[in-house]
């Protein structure tokens, strides 16, 4: 077997277990986000020390707007506040932030911070942090489909050799390689509806820690385990070990 020692170009996450970890401590779920933050911060930082090159984090589902008003308003206000004291720290550390998912859902104080974040941070590149918000797969998928459609191209799709990678560039993430290691902590084992396009070969690790308490110390357990993995892609290990000699 030829296992797999670099390091994750792109990692994504399922930042599970606010709530879980709020009501645990007796506290408002709104304080489970708020700490919950402060490990994103932590592991945004990490990861761009590491040298990893993408890291994609899945903030406000397209289904979470079913929550109740008020978490819904806590979550877009830590969301406004995140923006408006964190993009000087993003500008000179090099990060460069980008949001996915429908941002129109969103009030328009709230969108034009996120157009100024982007807007300011598109030179940089060490690391490519994505935000995924008002964000689903399937949304995803159809927006593409949509896409592809108003501009008169499903032509495209039945004659061009390269339909594939065609099809690609209208999803959201199509500037990025698919991520190689998905995260998700608070105990579900389940993708939830993020990114299920661009899974579709990523090492998928779960974690029963809740995303408050997920440290620098659980993101380096979660690389050694994506490290000892063999990935195959469809082929077999021995075709594996044959490339490396070739
Ligand atoms: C899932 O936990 C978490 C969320 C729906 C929100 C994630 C938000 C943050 C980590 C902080 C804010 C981030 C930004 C970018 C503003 P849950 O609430 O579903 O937890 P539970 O399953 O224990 O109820």
């Amino acid at each position: 077997m030829s296992i797999n020692l670099e390091l994750p170009k792109h990692i994504a996450i399922v930042m599970d277990g606010n709530g879980r970890w709020a009501s645990s401590k007796f506290l408002p779920r709104s304080s489970g986000h708020l700490k919950g933050l402060r490990s994103l911060i932590s592991i945004v930082n990490k990861c761009k020390d590491i040298g990893v090159s993408y890291l994609t984090l899945f903030a406000f589902s397209s289904e979470n707007w079913k929550r109740p008003a008020e978490e819904v308003s806590s979550l877009m206000n830590l969301f406004v506040n995140v923006l408006e004291k964190e993009i000087n720290y993003l500008v000179t550390e090099g990060i460069c932030l980008h949001v996915i998912g429908d941002i129109t859902a969103f009030d328009s104080y709230l969108q034009s911070l996120i157009k100024i974040a982007v807007s300011k941070t598109s030179a940089n590149n060490k690391l490519h942090l994505t935000i995924a918000a008002n964000y689903g797969g399937r949304w995803d998928i159809l927006q593409a489909v949509r896409s592809i459609l108003d501009q008169n191209n499903s032509s495209i799709l039945s004659n061009c050799d390269n339909d594939y990678d065609l099809f690609v560039s209208y999803l959201s993430m199509s500037w990025a390689p698919d991520p190689d290691l998905f995260i998700r902590t608070g105990g579900e084992s389940r993708l939830s509806n993020f990114l299920i396009w661009q899974l579709a070969y990523s090492e998928l690790y779960f974690t029963d820690v809740y995303w408050p308490d997920f440290n620098t110390i659980e993101l380096e357990k979660a690389i050694k385990w994506y490290k000892s993995r063999e990935r195959r892609f469809g082929k077999t290990s021995e075709q594996l070990l044959d490339g490396c000699k070739g």
